[in-house]
């Protein structure tokens, strides 16, 4: 006899609904009643920065940004983002006084001074995003004992593979689909249930969110309607911070994006000459032989 739970991880492994490995050993370790919530497959969004030709929208960064700083950075940190990168071309592009604005606003440590001694001074735009707790074991601390994972390349981090046959199609060029990780920070922080379905008991700090795999995340819910004051008229929902944020941490991932989408649609089109001039010399070189 296939018992339920064994069923659950075949379709599972079958049909990639997920390549974490947290929700296929809960399946095995938990009781009965808790296995039908695997986290499902995260919806598609339709993205800027998808395909062939995408790129980012540097609007929708911006605002991922303001949704970053005023929100996530309460928790998260993101060492790998310096100030100065907020100006660089392909990402929000504020202008180099905004940088300079914004890093004053936060203080740095520094030093060694003359004396030996650390001191806290005004950033600049060379320094790295500071992170909100001193360490992990205070910021564990602070989260009823759950890590916030840096934010620097969460959205890499969390790519789902679609498994077989997908992955055929997405070797091939202009298929592939590099946009998961980002659709799923959308549906995790759309995710969340205000009371557990039954037959799913949380412990203290817990919360039920459909997308995380296992569904027990120590994160309570971040975003909501209305709760971050946008500039440019964009819809004030936690669909549309969701999304942009979800952008901006693409970007703090993959800063490089467009130019690689660039770079190689150039080297398919010098590839292309390349090949046709090959084939005029084949022409050429084997035009007097007899065959
Ligand atoms: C109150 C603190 C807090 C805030 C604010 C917060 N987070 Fe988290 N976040 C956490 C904690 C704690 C975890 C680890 C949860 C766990 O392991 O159960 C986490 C985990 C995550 C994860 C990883 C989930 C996984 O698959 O492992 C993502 C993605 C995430 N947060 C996104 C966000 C975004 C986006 C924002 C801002 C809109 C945000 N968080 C704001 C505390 C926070």
């Amino acid at each position: 006899m296939i018992s339920k739970t064994s069923l659950g991880m075949i379709a599972a492994a079958m049909f990639g609904a997920t390549l974490f490995a947290a929700p296929i050993s809960c399946l095995a370790e938990e009781p009965a009643a808790a296995t039908s919530h695997v986290a499902p497959i995260p919806p598609p969004q339709d993205w800027s920065f998808a395909g062939f030709f995408g790129k980012y929208d540097q609007a929708q960064l911006q605002r991922g940004f303001q949704v970053f700083r005023e929100v996530c950075s309460n928790c998260h940190s993101a060492d790998h983002l310096a100030f100065r990168n907020l100006a660089e071309p392909g990402g929000p592009e504020f202008s180099i006084e905004q940088v300079k604005a914004l890093a004053a606003q936060y203080k740095i440590k520094d030093g060694p001074n003359d004396a030996g001694d650390m001191f806290e001074r005004p950033g600049r735009p060379s320094d790295y995003w500071p992170s909100p707790f001193a360490n992990a074991n205070q910021a564990r601390t602070a989260n009823s004992g759950a890590l916030p994972p840096d934010m620097s390349v969460l959205a890499k981090a969390r790519g789902i593979k679609r498994g077989f046959p997908w992955f055929i199609f997405e070797a091939l060029p202009g298929f592939a689909y590099q946009e998961q990780g980002a659709d799923y920070i959308v549906a995790l922080m759309n995710g969340y249930e205000d009371d557990a379905p039954k037959g799913v008991t949380l412990d203290a700090g817990q919360n039920f969110n459909h997308y995380f795999p296992g569904n027990k995340l120590m994160m309570p819910k971040p975003l909501s309607d209305g709760q971050v004051a946008y500039t440019d008229g964009a819809p004030q929902t936690l669909q549309q911070y969701a999304k942009d944020v979800s952008a901006f941490l693409m970007w703090t991932a993959e800063p490089k994006l467009d130019v690689r989408k660039k770079t190689g649609f150039r080297v398919l089109i010098v590839l292309a000459i390349l090949a046709g001039l090959f084939y005029a010399t084949k022409k050429r070189i084997w035009a007097d032989v007899q065959h």
